[in-house]
C-alpha cells in the first residue's frame, strides 16, 4: 500500500483565483470577453467559452464595443494594449494579478527615470510581453546564462533587475550573480512572487521523498512546467500531467510513496479527481 503525499500549495494561486472569479462573476451577461485566455489551462477556459465569454486576441474582435465588457488576465498586458482596449470605449475589468501590477509600476516608474530595465524570464511569456511594454527605455530579456554572460548594458546609466512571478528562484539567483559581476550599478528586485517560490520549495521537498511524482496543469502553463522540471531533477518517476486521463495508474504501481503537486493555474477539482483515483488505487495517504 502507497502513501500518497498532496502538496498544500497545489491549484489556483490568489492572482488566478481572483480573475478566474471575475470571470465567473459575469456568467449570464451578454457580450462578455477575455483578452486572451484567463488563465493557463483549457478546462477552465472551455467552461467560461461554454457560458457565453468569448475569448479574443484583438480589441477589433470586440461587437458593438458600448456594451462590451472586456475582463483582462492575471498575466497583465502591456501599456500599448490597455490603450488600444481603453479606446474601444468597453467596459474594462482588470484581472491582473496585484503582484504583476507592482512589477508594471516598478518598470515604468525606473524606465522614466533613465535606468536600463533587465527583466529575468521567458520572453515569449504573455506575463513578460506585458511587464516589457511598461518600459519607456531599453528592455532586455534574460533566461539563460548564456544571454546574462553576453547582456552589454551602458556602464553610465543604472540598471534595475526585475524577474517574471513564476521564474525558478534558484536560477534567478545563478542570473543576478552572473549579471552582478559585470561591475553596473545594479538594483535587484526580487518580483518572484512566493506562492510560487513557497510551491517550488514545497514540490522539490515531496519530490525528494517519494517513489513517484505527479503534476498537473495544462502544457501551456510555464509555471507547471518549471514545477515538473523541478520534481523531475529530485525523483526520476514524474508525470507531467493535465487531467486524470493522461496517468498511467500502473506506472505507479511499485511506488511505497506517491506525491501531487499542480501548477497555479490547476482547478481543484482537476486536482482533487486526480488524488481520488490515486488514493482508490493506492489506499493510504498522508495529506
Ligand atoms: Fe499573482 Fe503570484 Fe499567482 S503573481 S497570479 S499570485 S503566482
Amino acid at each position: 500500500m502507497a502513501k500518497i503525499i498532496l502538496a498544500k500549495s497545489a491549484g489556483f494561486c490568489f492572482g488566478v483565483k481572483r480573475a478566474v472569479e471575475m470571470v465567473y462573476n459575469r456568467f449570464g451577461k451578454e457580450n462578455v470577453y477575455t483578452y486572451g485566455p484567463i488563465i493557463h489551462n483549457a478546462c477552465v477556459v472551455e467552461e467560461i467559452e461554454k457560458n457565453g465569454v468569448k475569448v479574443i486576441k484583438d480589441a477589433s474582435e470586440i461587437i458593438n464595443p458600448t456594451t462590451a465588457t472586456i475582463i483582462t488576465r492575471s498575466h497583465g498586458i502591456s501599456k500599448k494594449t490597455e490603450d488600444a482596449l481603453r479606446a474601444t470605449k468597453a467596459e474594462i475589468v482588470d484581472a491582473t494579478c496585484p503582484f504583476v501590477l507592482k512589477i508594471h509600476k516598478i518598470v515604468k516608474e525606473e524606465s522614466a527615470k533613465g535606468s536600463q530595465i533587465v527583466i529575468i524570464g521567458n520572453e515569449n511569456h504573455p506575463e513578460v510581453e506585458g511587464i516589457k511594454g511598461w518600459a519607456t527605455g531599453e528592455v532586455f530579456i534574460v533566461d539563460t546564462k548564456e544571454k546574462a554572460e553576453n547582456i552589454k548594458l551602458d556602464p553610465s546609466r543604472n540598471v534595475v533587475i526585475v524577474s517574471q512571478t513564476t521564474f525558478n528562484y534558484k536560477k534567478f539567483q545563478e542570473l543576478v550573480e552572473i549579471l552582478s559581476k559585470k561591475g553596473y550599478n545594479i538594483s535587484i528586485r526580487n518580483t518572484i512572487c512566493n506562492a510560487t517560490e513557497e510551491r517550488q520549495t514545497e514540490a522539490r521537498q515531496i519530490a525528494s521523498q517519494v517513489d513517484s511524482m505527479i503534476v498537473i496543469g495544462d502544457s501551456s502553463s510555464s509555471n507547471t512546467r518549471k514545477l515538473y522540471e523541478i520534481c523531475l531533477n529530485e525523483c526520476p518517476n514524474t508525470f507531467y500531467i493535465q487531467t486524470i486521463n493522461d496517468l498511467e495508474l500502473s506506472k505507479l504501481s511499485s511506488s511505497d510513496y506517491i506525491g501531487i503537486t499542480a501548477g497555479a493555474s490547476t482547478p481543484q477539482n482537476i486536482i482533487e479527481e486526480v488524488y481520488t483515483n490515486v488514493r482508490t488505487e493506492f489506499c493510504r495517504d498522508v495529506r
